[in-house]
């Protein structure tokens, strides 16, 4: 599977830190208002890569707080700007990375995303109130991280996912919403998170995600539509947690996410010749790294990818971070 691959990523590195200090670059302007994502983004694919020592943890973490409201408890995608969970997550997970949650006044944090539970167990973004399964995943990701899943109430928000399953088995952003991988990935996450996983029918919700594979080896979220990268994470992380990511051709896979790769100055497309970015580089070298094994073995880091560190499916972080986030309570 793995022998005749072959990961740029001593490019993709340099492409990382070069996109990092460029804060003028078109890539950087176009990515000004969702900073913290692209910071969570890239770090976690350098600490992948095995090269997180390659930034100043002091600066990111200080930048990170540079982004934090105190009086709410949440953090913008950048400074100035208003919170979000999403940004929060990403804030949160970059510490994670860091092992600097201590920089945190963690139960204001955690009191800000609580917050945003609706009575009908959903989640809202921010206090403008849009309600999607995104926010569900990023509320219970966030407060599991944090040991404050206490907080909130834990059954609503497993109920308030479940009703948004559908008759192919997949899963949308609200009740009646159609079956796409990345809420897929949000729904499942969020269930494996709170130990919910038997609400899931693994062979229907395996099927309709093995479907996605298309005649060029690349996974695309919906029905009909093409290939794309990012997809390569969303469809098999959620695989690998209703342990049916050997469905997949995996070789077929690698070979589309590689041949998307810059090979020269680093980066990963969507498709083959397009422009790279930071997201689809992070979500190709994820992908390309699974290793199509049970989530039991995988999380107990038995098996790795040629110089990329496994990645938890349902946290989105190097497992070496899950373990030492749960282990050490
Ligand atoms: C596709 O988006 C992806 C999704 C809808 C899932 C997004 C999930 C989160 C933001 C939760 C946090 C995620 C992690 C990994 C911590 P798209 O807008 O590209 O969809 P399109 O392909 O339909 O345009
Ligand atoms: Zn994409």
């Amino acid at each position: 599977m793995a022998d005749e691959v072959e990961l740029a990523a001593d490019q993709h590195v340099r492409y990382i830190v070069t996109v990092e200090k460029k804060k003028d670059s078109f890539e950087s302007l176009v990515m000004e208002h969702i900073r913290l994502n692209g910071a969570y983004w890239g770090l976690t694919t350098l600490d992948l890569l095995h090269k997180l020592h390659a930034v100043d943890a002091a600066e990111v973490v200080d930048w990170i707080m540079s982004c934090y409201h105190p009086e709410s408890g949440g953090f913008g995608g950048n400074v100035g700007h208003d919170p979000h969970v999403l940004y929060t997550l990403s804030a949160v997970q970059v510490l994670c990375l860091f092992d600097r949650l201590d920089v945190l006044d963690v139960d204001k944090v955690a009191d800000y995303v609580a917050g945003l539970q609706n009575k009908d167990g959903s989640f809202s973004g921010d206090i403008w109130g849009e309600v999607d399964t995104r926010f569900s995943y990023i509320a219970l990701c966030t407060l599991s991280l944090l040991h404050r899943l206490h907080k909130i109430d834990v059954q609503k928000a497993v109920d308030f996912v479940v009703s948004c399953k559908n008759l192919d088995g997949g899963f949308g952003a609200m009740p009646g919403g159609e079956s796409h991988a990345g809420q897929i990935f949000c729904c499942v996450g969020a269930l494996a998170i709170t130990g919910s996983l038997h609400h899931i029918d693994r062979d229907l919700l395996g099927w309709w995600l093995c479907e996605r594979q298309c005649k060029d080896g690349g996974l695309n979220g919906r029905p009909e539509k093409l290939a794309d990268v990012c997809y390569s994470w969303w469809v098999l992380s959620s695989l690998v947690m209703i342990d049916r990511v050997h469905w997949i051709d995996k070789e077929k896979l690698t070979k589309f996410i590689l041949n998307c790769q810059d090979k020269e100055n680093g980066g990963i497309s969507d498709r083959p010749d397009n422009a790279v970015d930071i997201y689809h580089t992070y979500f190709g070298i994820a992908g390309a790294a699974f290793i199509p094994i049970p989530w039991h073995f995988y999380r107990l880091s038995l098996m790795e990818y040629p110089g990329v560190k496994p990645l938890d499916p349902a946290y989105a972080l190097p497992l070496h971070v899950v373990n030492r986030i749960f282990l050490k309570k």
